[in-house]
């Protein structure tokens, strides 16, 4: 999976450097709820400022379509970037054109300036070749550094390394060496903890981890389909009827085991009602919403036993205080575990900083999509395009 790094590119004082980042990170009126995505670029931003280059950094946020939308100005990136950096960071008007290219060659060497969300932009999630080509204009060099983002083939991560001199950050080479070493050669034993709604957002990543790992254990709505195929109720629960094949054919493999105990309740409140009941017992008008303790208690021993972990998605709806636990409790064994320790992008990332405990994992990976697609397919289009630099 070998990309360019950063020292392979020949960087000259004054020049200027184009540098994808993934800033899509949670806004809720305005304020930045998690920065992990942006403390996670930093490394790469310190090694360009030292070498005197001009830093322009470009990210999409949200899902503007294509259009200009207040709502997802970088605007407040912008600003928390300067107060983490030390140092003003100007927030371009846009992305591409004169008034932009003005303001990045107009910066001092060293400077860090912060271009408008790229989605603003409908040649960047349509991937034209136009588009791409103004993106490079005024550019020296390209790095991407947006991991979360390279399984997108937008314009902004595979256009730029067909002209310009490009490499992986710093965050992107180590994303890609710790999902590589997941892929390849993993210590034994090998437990993959996969939660999340749906059976059809994970067969995919199910089917390629059975390959690499010992044990798959299920959580999260979608082990309710797995239900459906062994032939239990499961009440008023979110299940994908359609998948239930795909479900019995996984539990074949003898590999993939689901909960035996769940936390039902009939509506997802803070004050709501719960019971906790067996797996063969879930009742008519209720709805599965955690994994249930006996559940917890064999997956803490199964994850405490492991040399390598990989957790991906929640065990129940955690936001919500009576539904945590199980989310709480393998993020604790996940954090307790010896050996080797990756939680996957998304909520599960997101959950393991909210409980305190990502300092104590190998590695919490920025990507959501972007991670499991790559343990799936073992390459995404941001790391090809990369292979094909010029420089590469
Ligand atoms: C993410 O948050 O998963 C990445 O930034 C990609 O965003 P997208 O799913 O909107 O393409
Ligand atoms: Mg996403």
């Amino acid at each position: 999976m070998d990309v360019p790094v950063l020292e392979d590119l020949a960087l000259e004082q004054g020049q200027r450097v184009f540098v994808r980042v993934d800033f899509n990170v949670p806004l809720r009126d305005g304020v930045i709820e998690d920065d992990l995505r942006i403390v996670s670029a930093l490394p790469t931003i310190e090694y360009l400022r030292d070498r005197e280059v001009t830093v322009a950094l470009a990210s999409h946020l949200g899902r503007p379509k294509g259009k200009v939308d207040a709502k997802y100005s970088m605007a407040p990136v912008a600003a928390h970037l300067s107060a983490v950096l030390g140092t003003d960071v100007p927030l371009a008007a846009g992305v591409v054109g004169p008034a932009v290219e003005a303001l990045v060659a107009g910066a001092a060497p060293g400077s860090v300036v912060m271009l408008e969300n790229l989605r603003f932009e409908p040649g960047e999630e349509a991937n034209d070749p136009g588009f791409a080509t103004k993106l490079t204009m005024g550019y020296d060099a390209y790095v991407n550094d947006a991991f979360g983002a390279c399984h997108r083939a937008h314009a902004s991560i595979v256009g730029p390394p067909r002209v310009l001199p490009s490499a992986a950050g710093r965050l992107l080479a180590r994303e890609v060496e710790v999902l590589g070493r997941l892929l390849q050669g993993a210590d034994r034993p090998f437990v993959a903890v996969l939660g999340g709604a749906k059976v059809s957002d994970k067969l995919g990543v199910i089917e390629a981890l059975l390959g690499k790992c010992d044990t798959v254990l299920v959580g999260g709505a979608m082990a309710f389909t797995f239900f459906l195929a062994q032939g239990l109720s499961v009440g008023d629960s979110l299940v994908e009827p359609d998948m239930v094949d795909e479900c019995t054919r996984l539990l074949a493999t003898g590999r993939v085991q689901i909960p035996t105990d769940v936390v039902v309740a009939q509506d997802i409140t803070d004050d709501a009602d719960t019971q906790v009941v067996v797996s063969e017992a879930m009742p008519d008008g209720w709805k599965g919403l955690d994994v249930g303790p006996a559940t917890v208690a064999a997956y803490r021993a199964a994850i405490g036993e492991a040399a390598t972990v990989l957790w991906n998605g929640p065990m129940g709806v955690f936001e919500v205080a009576p539904f945590a636990a199980g989310t709480i409790g393998v993020a604790e064994a996940v954090a307790g575990c010896a050996g080797f320790t990756v939680v996957g992008g998304g909520d599960s990332a997101a959950a393991i900083r909210q409980f305190g405990l990502a300092d104590k994992v190998s590695h919490v990976s920025t990507g959501g999509g972007a991670a499991l697609e790559l343990i799936e397919l073992g390459d995404l289009p941001g790391l090809d395009a990369l292979r094909g630099a010029p420089n590469a």
